[in-house]
């Protein structure tokens, strides 16, 4: 891969991080998202090369650091990594009572997302370290696995953004990435193919155009990510002008209240605008339809559908293949993403798809421990969480 050395960020890069210290384009260098790689993740972060990252990240999107499995970073190390980016959030999963009302308690070791990992594949398929923490949610279809198990497909999910509807919306999240599908189907060439979509599974009324984009999925494994930022930019100015002052209602179910958040973001250290999930709410049967302040619903959908339909175009688009090893981490202020359908319930470590996910929001901050008090870790995160930094 071509090395971009007209970035302004190449010689800071090598400066703090070393001489083999490569920025290459994931696609192309005018699009968004960067690979790093001849760099080492597994220490402590100084402030400056923190600073870098979290610059790489706020100027491209989405980056992706390659090779850290070389480097033996565990997923202590991704979580160290996250904080500097944001509050690490706890995954609701990793509890087994949460929304009870009852005080938390995490998952027993037997029923814990790592344990059931560690029991499909003995000795080929291992957890790394730090798996088990509350801010750790495994991305896996290893669960329930085994030599002799008969493998389904689960399909593909919608566009989306991570939490945008809460008062501070998740701001970054990455994946660790520790094993990809190798496995191909001989005569169609991919791991799996999307099956047929369950009545129900978007809301109603899309165009066909739209219809069409939404379900163009990745395949392999991949994830893919549709560019905001260089969508917002694509517009006519009076359209920008527009929709600078547009406001939605967030909220995540019907009979909520919700709350009037923008549509456009604008990025605090760069002033780069993009759009925060410009979507009308695909998700059918799970989340309540986003409705723009002075419009109804039905215009509402028109309206976001539109944006929808231009976001997802492919000149904004990028599918990313990931390799064991990457850290690759994304804004949710600038991008959308869609996960592939994947197979589960496998009988191969060759159709193991496995990475461990941490999702942050807030400020991100330079040096650690975070600077968060203790109110607003209780207003915006929930559980309560801190990372226990070794
Ligand atoms: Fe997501």
């Amino acid at each position: 891969m071509t090395d971009t050395t007209t970035d302004r960020s190449v010689p800071d890069l090598r400066r703090l991080f070393g001489e083999a210290a490569t920025l290459s384009p994931l696609a192309s260098a005018d699009r968004m998202g960067r690979r790093v790689e001849g760099i080492d993740l597994s220490g402590e972060l100084s402030a400056d090369q923190a600073e870098l990252l979290i610059r790489l990240l706020d100027e491209h999107q989405i980056i992706c650091v390659a090779g850290q499995d070389a480097h033996g970073l565990d997923v202590h190390g991704m979580e160290r990594i996250a904080n500097h980016f944001g509050a690490p959030l706890p995954h609701p999963r990793n509890y087994a009572n949460y929304g009870s009302g009852e005080p938390l308690r995490l998952r027993p070791l037997e029923q814990r997302a790592s344990t059931l990992n560690n029991e499909a594949f003995p000795g080929a398929i291992e957890c790394l370290p730090g798996a088990d923490s509350p801010a750790v949610y495994i991305v896996s279809n290893v669960p329930g696995g085994g030599p002799d198990a008969e493998p389904e497909i689960a399909g593909g999910q919608h566009w989306h953004t991570d939490i945008e509807f809460e008062h501070v919306p998740l701001s970054t999240s990455m994946f660790y990435v520790h094993h990809v599908p190798t496995r191909r189907d001989e005569a169609g060439g991919n791991w799996v193919v999307n099956p047929p979509r369950e009545p129900g599974f978007y809301h109603p009324g899309a165009s066909d155009e739209l219809s069409e984009r939404r379900e163009m999925l990745p395949l392999n494994g991949e994830t893919a990510y549709a560019d905001t930022t260089a969508a917002y930019a694509a517009l006519p100015a009076d359209e920008r002008a527009r929709l600078d002052s547009t406001l939605v209602r967030r909220r995540f179910r019907r009979d909520e209240e919700g709350w009037l958040a923008p549509l456009v973001y604008v990025n605090p250290r760069t002033g780069t605008k993009s759009l925060h999930s410009p979507i009308w709410a695909s998700r059918g049967k799970t989340v309540a339809p986003v409705v723009v302040d002075g419009l109804d619903e039905e215009a509402s959908r028109a309206f976001l559908d539109r944006l929808e339909a231009h976001c997802l175009q492919p000149q904004f688009r990028y599918d990313h293949v990931h390799t064991p090893g990457d850290v690759t981490i994304w804004s949710n202020f600038s991008t959308l993403h869609v996960a592939p359908p994947v197979k589960r319930s496998i009988n191969d470590p060759a159709d193991a798809r496995l990475m461990y996910r941490i999702s942050c929001k807030g400020e991100p901050s330079l040096t650690l421990p975070r600077p968060d008090t203790d109110g607003w870790i209780e207003q915006h995160i929930s559980p309560p969480y801190r990372s226990a930094l070794a």
